[in-house]
């Protein structure tokens, strides 16, 4: 296990560049099983999620291959295996990825339920139905779901809640099926349009990305591509909180600014001065102010920069009321702020924050990737030092090289080997 040590106080200073978006890079390492040839997939994020990834495109007979480090040679035959790995579907999510475009190419998938995570129970019933709706035939059997279908037939799918994941299935699965799909309340987030482009440039016939209705003509065949992934909006989003909670000033480059919209709407409002200088993003911290924040799916504000938020606005002027109506249990940094001074209250999906003059250092966990990255902008804000706990098991699996990046930026962070040459001995002064 991984752990840093924040030594917090300073105001960062300088340049960054965003890395390529983890959440657009696993579904289209996923869409490559649709393809017949090789793929070069560049702006790939060396991250821990990455690499599960390519280990499921591996262990399903599809040869991928790094070719340096941001760069994915993915080579896929006419056929792959059908059945996904139980060990890394059930350590990422995000592995379910794949049943879509294994049951569309060769008729038949078989995947494990990926199981709870730390953010809430996030079932897959969406997926589930959507493929349904194309004329899977569904059971389940140990604990793996097995679909059907000789060929799938394009038809009309309404999401109940607009998931990003399943939108991201249904489409995979609809650009090989029979006739056309009418995707309704699809997701409308930037990693679903860059999935689309993926798959456009293959060679699918897909419209209405970006908007609530997708709908997607299928063809018979996809071929292999070369394709970029866009820049990581909430990695992005996170450096520009460093910014702001260090009342630091640095110019982050390569976002897309459209992509993040709600989050420089929302630093704004808490008094940072945030400047649009050609592509690239100035921020400027201030004396924090209170602000109210819903979060929403796309283009509202996101879920992934809540706990983010959470720690700027710990050390704001006044009272914030953070809701969260996307999942049902996100709040848990809340509890690993508190031990740095914190003062929110908790009550169902709503978090109230009275801000507080100044956080101080503690060791605390990161448990799920988006509170661990609280923790670290809460330890490079707090008075004295912070040790942050398990950054292999969830940060570094969708942040590539924070630490490194923060430190090129001021911070002062060291990996630390030694947890008891830290804590101990002082407590015993
Ligand atoms: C994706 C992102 C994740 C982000 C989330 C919301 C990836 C790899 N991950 O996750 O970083 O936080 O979008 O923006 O892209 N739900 C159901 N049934 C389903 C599917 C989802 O009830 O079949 C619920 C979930 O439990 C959750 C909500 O819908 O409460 C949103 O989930 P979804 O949009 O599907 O998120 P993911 O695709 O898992």
């Amino acid at each position: 296990m991984r752990r840093i040590k924040i030594r917090g106080g300073n105001s960062l200073e300088g340049e960054v560049t965003v890395s390529g978006s983890k959440n657009s890079a696993l579904p289209i390492l996923a869409a490559t099983i649709l393809t017949s040839g090789t793929n070069t997939i560049t702006n790939i994020p060396d991250l821990l999620d990455v690499k599960t990834m390519i280990r499921v495109l591996r262990a399903l007979g599809v040869i991928a291959e790094y070719q340096e480090p941001n760069s994915v040679r993915v080579s896929v035959n006419h056929s792959v295996r059908r059945v996904a790995p139980y060990d890394l579907v059930t350590k990422m999510r995000a592995s379910f990825f794949v049943i879509g475009p294994i049951l569309a190419k060769m008729g038949l998938a078989k995947v494990p339920l990926p199981g709870g995570c730390a953010i809430g129970s996030r079932p897959v019933d969406i997926h589930i139905k959507g493929l349904k709706a194309l004329g899977a035939e569904v059971t389940q059997e140990h604990g793996f779901i097995i679909m059907k279908a000789d060929r799938l037939k394009g038809s009309r799918v309404y999401m109940d809640f607009p998931s990003v994941g399943a939108t991201e299935t249904i489409m995979m699965a609809a650009t090989l099926a029979e006739g056309e799909t009418l995707i309704e309340n699809a997701a409308k987030e930037p990693e679903i349009v860059d999935l689309a482009n993926y798959l456009i440039k293959a060679g699918a016939q897909i419209s209405g990305v970006g908007t609530e209705e997708i709908k997607i003509q299928g063809v018979s065949q996809l071929k292999a591509i070369e394709y970029r992934i866009i820049p990581d909006r909430i990695e992005a989003g996170t450096l520009m909180i460093a910014s702001a909670i260090t009342g630091g000033e640095v110019v982050v480059h390569g976002a897309v600014r459209e992509h993040v919209d709600s989050t420089i709407n929302k630093l704004r409002e808490a008094n940072s001065i945030v400047k649009i200088e050609g592509g690239s993003i100035r921020v400027k911290g201030g004396k924090t102010k209170a602000v109210n924040i819903k979060t929403l799916p796309y283009p509202g504000f996101p879920t992934d920069m809540q706990p983010q938020f959470t720690a700027l606005l710990s050390l704001g002027q006044g009272t914030s009321v953070i809701n969260e109506t996307v999942f049902e249990n996100r709040f848990m940094h809340v509890h690993e702020l508190r031990r740095m001074g914190a003062e929110i209250s908790l009550e169902g999906r709503t978090a109230i924050i009275s801000g507080v003059k100044a956080l101080e250092g503690a060791p605390v966990k990161s448990r799920d990737l988006r509170a661990g990255a609280a923790l670290i902008l809460a330890g490079l804000a707090a008075e004295g030092e912070s040790l942050v706990e398990d950054i292999d098991g969830h940060i570094e699996r969708g942040y590539e090289f924070l630490d490194k990046k923060l430190c090129a930026l001021g911070a002062n962070i060291e990996e630390v080997s030694n947890i008891s040459a830290v804590y101990e001995e002082d407590n015993l002064k």
